[in-house]
Parts: C-alpha cells; sequence; structure tokens
C-alpha cells in the first residue's frame, strides 16, 4: 500500500476533473486526479461542440484558451427550421454575446497538456476506485495502479466521475432524492469529412423527426437525426443517414454536402438532477450531478460553470472561509435548475413525439411555438439568454 496525501482528491479526469485541476494548480492547492480510463480512451471520446461565452472566459482566465482564441470557430446565433422555413436568431445583434464551436475533445487535449506541462499527480487506468470517510474530517481515496495499492488522504473529495461513477453511489440512498425523466427518443450522432453546409448551427423540427448540422471545425461536420431509442446502429447505413439528413435539413435553393462518416453512435436522451452536490467532504461537478438531454448544448457548459463555482469556494475554504463551500451545492443547483428548463424546453420544442394520440396535434403546436419565438424579438432574447449561458449566479 502506498500512502499519499493532498488537499483535494478528484475523482474522474473528464472535462470537470481537468479543469478543476487546473484551477487549483492556478491557486496552489495540491491535487491528486484518478480516473479508471486510459488517457486515450478518454481523449477520443466524441461528444459536446458549443461552449458558452462564460465557459470561453474561464477556460481563457486559466490560460489554457490559446489554442481555443486561435480555432475555435465563433457563432453569433442559431438557425431554428420548420414548416419549410430556415430563421436565424442573431445572439450578437439580440443581446451582444456569442457562443464559441469548439469540440470537448479539444477541450480535454488542452487541459490534457496544461497538466502535462505541470507535470501533475493524474493516475489514468486505475481500478477498484473507492472515497471512504465522507461524512467526517478526514477522507480519503483508494484504488489500485499499475499493481500498486494507494491510499490517498485528502481534506476533500470532488466527484467529477460522470453520470455512472462511483461518487454519487458513494452517498448514502437517504440523503439523496433523484428528478429525473426519459425521453421517448434518441439522437443518432455522425462525424463526416466534410467542410459544414452552413456557417452556424441549425436546428431542425421536421415531420420525420428532429435533425441538427453542427460541425468541428472548418473541414469536418457533426450531424444528429432524432432515432426510436430501440433504433440499432446497425439498420443505419451511412447511405441511409445522409437519406434521411437531406430529407429532414433540406430547404430549396441549398445543399447539404455529404462527406466520409467516421464515427457514428446512438445517444439515449434524458434529464437527472440530484436533490444535493454535497454530503460531508464530498462534492459533486457536472454529469456527477445533473444530467441534460443535448438539445441545448448544456452538458459540457454545466460542468464548467459547476468547477467555476466549486473552485472559487475551494480557495475561499483553504484561506478559512467556508461560506461559499457551505453554499456551493444549492448555488449550482440552483443554475442547474434554470439550465434544465432550458433544455427541456428546447427538447420538447423540436423534437416529434412518438405515436400517440396528440402527436399530429402536438407537432402543429410545435411549429406555432417556434413561429412565435422565430416571431418575437422577446421570446429571441430569452432564447439568447439561455443558450449563450446564464450567469454562474442568478440569472
Ligand atoms: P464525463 O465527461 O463523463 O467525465 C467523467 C470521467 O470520470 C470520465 O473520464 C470517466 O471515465 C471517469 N470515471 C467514471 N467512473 C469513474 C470511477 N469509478 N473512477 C474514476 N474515474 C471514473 N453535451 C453536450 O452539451 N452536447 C452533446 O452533444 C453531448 N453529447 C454527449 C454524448 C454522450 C454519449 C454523452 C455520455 C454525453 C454527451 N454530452 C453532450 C454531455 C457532455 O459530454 C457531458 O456533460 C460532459 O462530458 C460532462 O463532463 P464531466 O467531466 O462531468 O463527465
Ligand atoms: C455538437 O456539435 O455536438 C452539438 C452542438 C449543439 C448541441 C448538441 C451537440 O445542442
Amino acid at each position: 500500500m502506498s500512502t499519499l496525501s493532498t488537499r483535494v482528491a478528484i475523482i474522474g479526469a473528464g472535462p470537470a476533473g481537468l479543469l478543476l485541476g487546473v484551477a487549483l494548480e492556478r491557486a496552489g492547492i495540491d491535487f491528486v486526479l484518478v480516473e479508471n480510463r486510459s488517457r486515450e480512451y478518454v481523449l477520443g471520446r466524441i461528444r459536446a461542440g458549443v461552449l458558452e461565452q462564460g465557459s470561453v472566459e474561464t477556460l481563457t482566465s486559466l490560460g489554457v484558451g490559446e489554442r481555443l482564441a486561435r480555432e475555435g470557430l465563433v457563432h453569433d446565433g442559431i438557425y431554428l427550421q420548420f414548416a419549410g422555413e430556415r430563421h436565424h436568431v442573431d445572439f450578437k445583434q439580440l443581446i451582444g454575446r456569442t457562443v464559441t464551436v469548439y469540440g470537448q475533445q479539444e477541450v480535454v487535449k488542452d487541459l490534457m497538456a496544461e497538466h502535462d506541462r505541470l507535470g501533475s499527480a493524474i493516475y489514468y487506468d486505475a481500478s477498484e476506485v473507492f472515497p471512504h470517510g465522507l461524512d467526517g474530517s478526514s477522507p480519503s481515496l483508494t484504488f489500485d495502479h499499475e499493481g500498486v495499492s494507494y491510499e490517498v488522504g485528502a481534506d476533500i473529495v470532488v466527484g467529477a466521475d460522470g453520470f455512472h461513477g462511483i461518487s454519487r453511489p458513494s452517498i448514502p440512498s437517504n440523503e439523496l432524492t433523484f428528478y429525473e425523466r426519459e425521453y421517448p427518443y434518441a439522437w443518432l450522432g455522425i462525424l463526416a469529412n466534410v467542410a459544414p453546409s452552413t456557417d452556424e448551427l441549425i436546428y431542425a423540427l421536421h415531420e420525420d423527426g428532429f435533425a441538427m448540422h453542427s460541425m468541428r471545425s472548418t473541414k469536418v461536420s457533426r450531424l444528429y437525426l432524432q432515432v426510436d431509442p430501440s433504433a440499432n446502429i446497425a439498420d443505419w447505413s451511412d447511405s441511409r443517414i445522409w437519406d434521411a439528413l437531406h430529407v429532414r435539413l433540406g430547404l430549396a435553393g441549398w445543399t447539404l454536402h455529404e462527406g466520409e462518416v467516421t464515427e457514428k453512435s446512438i445517444t439515449p436522451m434524458r434529464s437527472f438532477v440530484t436533490s444535493r452536490l454535497d454530503y460531508g467532504r464530498l462534492f459533486l461537478v457536472g454529469d456527477a450531478g445533473h444530467i441534460v438531454p443535448p438539445t441545448g448544448a448544456k452538458g459540457l457548459n454545466s460542468a464548467i460553470s459547476d468547477v467555476t463555482l466549486l473552485a472559487r469556494a475551494l480557495v475561499d475554504h483553504f484561506h478559512g472561509d467556508d461560506a461559499r463551500l457551505r453554499g456551493y451545492g444549492s448555488t449550482a443547483l440552483d443554475r442547474q435548475w434554470r439550465t434544465q428548463q432550458f433544455s427541456q424546453w428546447m427538447t420538447e420544442m423540436l423534437h416529434r413525439r412518438p405515436d400517440g394520440d396528440a402527436r399530429a396535434f402536438d407537432y402543429r403546436s410545435q411549429v406555432g411555438q417556434l413561429a412565435y419565438v422565430t416571431g418575437s424579438t422577446y421570446a429571441k432574447q430569452m432564447l439568447a439568454e439561455q443558450y449563450t449561458g446564464l450567469k454562474l449566479d442568478g440569472v
């Protein structure tokens, strides 16, 4: 058994854990980060693509925004498409804010490069990762790594281990309530080696279901289709996917360019929030505490906002002031519930309901909703304010 001691033991080296590590290092607070997958696996996970302006500011202020500034694509707005029309919602014009398209993988790559430079204590490929003594004053983390068993004593343990991690289940079940809903649809996503056919993201409601055109760079497109949650990826050949994308995104005078598909996968859609993000010396950030359906592009951004709030609170804590740390859970959850309603609103406005009595009614009502949103400056401002990101505390 090898025994270590640190101030903050972080479980999970996804974007939340890696970012918290950089924020702590900047404040001179030492940490140990333990990840149960390989570095290559973490780097290879294709997920989110849109950064709120506040997320860009956080990454920049922590000194990991250099490539983001060079390669990120700043978008002034999005397109909403329905009933054969495409409408631009111009965030910049409406509220003076923008978003940046920059893949989660790129954020992770930049954070890993910074940790390499710093020589951070990160244990990839760890197994048997377990937190202990969370309700006492000296918690610890045990894990196995390259044949050695470790015990890390810490002041604070942070659960940045995503939805399927070990941190949330370490809180006694009678201390937690889960609020959740599943949606009767899923997203089939592809990455394609082709220049985007659009300058900004297109979110489309079509009678056949939702479709979206996003991108990763000027050479790589990211596209999504609403599919049944029971859909099997093997039934979706590349040509079937492109055909559906042509139908759902199609518009007179506009061409969707096809390219080699390099990745395809199906993601179920879920909303999930825990009733608390803290338990004794444990603090949850990101997907460990909450999940949103991807329609509002909020998953990664919420992880970044949690980390920003927690990092501030930890800095105060190690200077002897616990007020922010005590308030972390409720401050982060307040913001999260605003984010949840936005993600749910975008999702339900843009996806076709499955078969049922109200399906035809709902579709027409959704078209009415989109016509209202795109026709009202107030509604567009509301969308713009939320899509580009709410303030960290309060609206
Ligand atoms: P994660 O990225 O999940 O990182 C958690 C880390 O903890 C992982 O590296 C994991 O391996 C590690 N871990 C887990 N268990 C343990 C353990 N026991 N011990 C040690 N380490 C552990 N959001 C969007 O905004 N847009 C999208 O298009 C989008 N697509 C998504 C597609 C998929 C398939 C998924 C799962 C999520 C998607 N999201 C999307 C959400 C977004 O990617 C997440 O919100 C974001 O990754 C959250 O970051 P995180 O660091 O909290 O969690
Ligand atoms: C993406 O580019 O992967 C992406 C963009 C916007 C979303 C969801 C996913 O709402």
